[in-house]
């Protein structure tokens, strides 16, 4: 497997570097082998060569690795962040990953900002459309900077790529065992271009019986996700609309240092990134949370079918979360290297724990095997035993047996009459000679 991995700026930097220490520590664990590349693709080496994204840059992501990670990108010194642009948004559409795949997951409900919710209760996937809509840079501004500036920003609403992501959370939903879809859009008042998405979400709801669709404007949603998140499964909306309620179910998680996303392309060499951005004022201070980092990666293993590997990261980071092994904004007090650290030494220490438990386990298989195999061999003895006594009693009969069994009766004397009861045709034969 390669992997190429961009950990882009400020805090991003620091949080890939624990991302990939989980994911050595699987591949450790699991013997796994795989080539991590890195890329110093960012604001320092933008600033420096002028260059974003090298010219065969996506081609390359594209033809020469199973994945992509990327950390967070932008930078105050690049206040256009054009970097970012052409590094992240870039790679989601020069790649075609037109699903953005964000789980909002609550790990432990001391960590929702929500009263009285368990973990249970805040447990959805959005699927966010992620190659068009408002972010297809579809506009243009006139007579910028004066009084009479116009500013025009194009939503883009294909029926290929609508189809493609309202189908794809339909399917998701088949294969994860969800039951309800909720699409989003605001037709109210997007009238033309959100009335594509009402068409295309009632033409495929009805292929999929089993899968209960709803429909809810997008500002309601908002408030239902703070009311009662527990009824949502997976939310399908567009590129802008799924960039907002997203740091909103990062909210609802414990903070955006939890998030993890995927932008996938099925079947294809796609992105994963933590949800949280560079954040400035953090970077290079060992505060920042790896946690969504860490998941993204997890999400990456999955995606490139290491299921194992990919359950092995998620239950270190659900042990590091409900024993408070994590940063400060989630009420702990290690910092970045050192909740990474733990997260990798919980993974060694859980295969190992697996592994011990297994042998155990073949052990106690093999000891039931032995005492089971003894106690056939001890019964075919006494089997055995029982045949021999029977045997000799056969040989040596006693005549008393003899006489009182059964089967071996005194026979009585056959009689004259009895003979003659024995042979019915002689005597119908007399009689057909009688009528003649
Ligand atoms: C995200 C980010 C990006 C987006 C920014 C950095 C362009 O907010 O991944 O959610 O809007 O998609
Ligand atoms: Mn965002």
């Amino acid at each position: 497997m390669r992997i190429a991995v961009v950990p882009g700026d400020g805090i991003g930097v620091e949080t890939t570097a624990e991302a990939m220490k989980a994911v050595r520590a699987v591949g450790e664990v699991f013997g796994r082998t795989f080539d991590l590349e890195t890329f110093p693709w960012g604001a320092d080496h933008y600033l420096q060569s002028g260059i974003t994204m090298p010219p065969n840059g996506y081609a390359m992501l594209r033809d020469s690795f199973d994945a992509i990670f990327i950390g967070a990108l932008g930078d105050p010194r690049v206040p256009d962040n054009r970097h970012a642009r052409d590094i992240l948004l870039g790679t989601r559409f020069e790649l075609d990953l037109f699903v953005n795949f964000r789980p909002v997951k609550l790990l432990d409900e001391r960590l929702c900002p929500l009263k009285n919710r368990s973990a249970a209760d805040v447990n959805f996937v959005v699927l966010r459309e992620n190659t068009e809509g408002l972010y297809v840079g579809i506009g243009g501004r006139f007579k910028a900077g004066t009084p009479d500036e116009i500013a025009i920003q194009e939503e883009l609403n294909t029926y290929k790529g609508v189809h493609r992501i309202v189908k794809h959370a339909f399917d998701f939903a088949v294969a994860s065992g969800r039951k309800s879809v909720c699409m989003a859009d605001k037709s109210n008042a997007m009238t033309d271009g959100h009335a594509l998405w009402q068409r295309v979400f009632r033409e495929l709801a009805p292929q999929y019986p089993s899968i209960q669709p709803r429909h809810l404007y997008i500002d309601a949603l908002a408030l239902l996700m703070v009311q009662n998140p527990a009824q949502f499964d997976v939310i399908v909306t567009n590129n802008l609309f799924g960039d907002i309620i997203t740091d909103l179910g990062a909210a609802l998680q414990g903070g955006l240092g939890l998030a993890a996303s995927g932008n996938l392309h099925p079947g294809r060499t796609s992105m994963f990134e933590p949800v949280h951005g560079s954040a400035p004022p953090l970077a290079g201070k060992n505060v920042a949370n790896p946690m969504g980092a860490i998941l993204s990666a997890s999400l990456m293993l999955d995606y490139l079918g290491w299921h194992h590997e990919a359950a092995a990261i998620d239950a270190a980071v659900q042990d590091a979360v409900t024993n408070n092994r994590g940063t400060q904004e989630i009420g702990g007090s290690l910092g970045t290297r050192e909740t990474g650290d733990y997260i990798a030494a919980r993974i060694r220490a859980a295969e190992t724990a697996r592994r011990e438990e297994e042998a155990r386990q073949r052990e106690e298989d093999e000891r039931r095997r032995e005492e089971e195999q003894r106690r056939r061999q001890d019964e075919e003895r006494e089997e055995a035993r029982r045949r021999e006594e029977a045997e000799a009693r056969a040989e040596l009969p006693a005549p008393d047996a003899i006489r009182t069994a059964p089967d071996v009766g005194p026979v009585e004397p056959r009689t004259e009459q009895s003979v003659g009861t024995l042979e019915p045709h002689v005597e119908h034969g007399r009689n057909d000679h009688d009528q003649t």
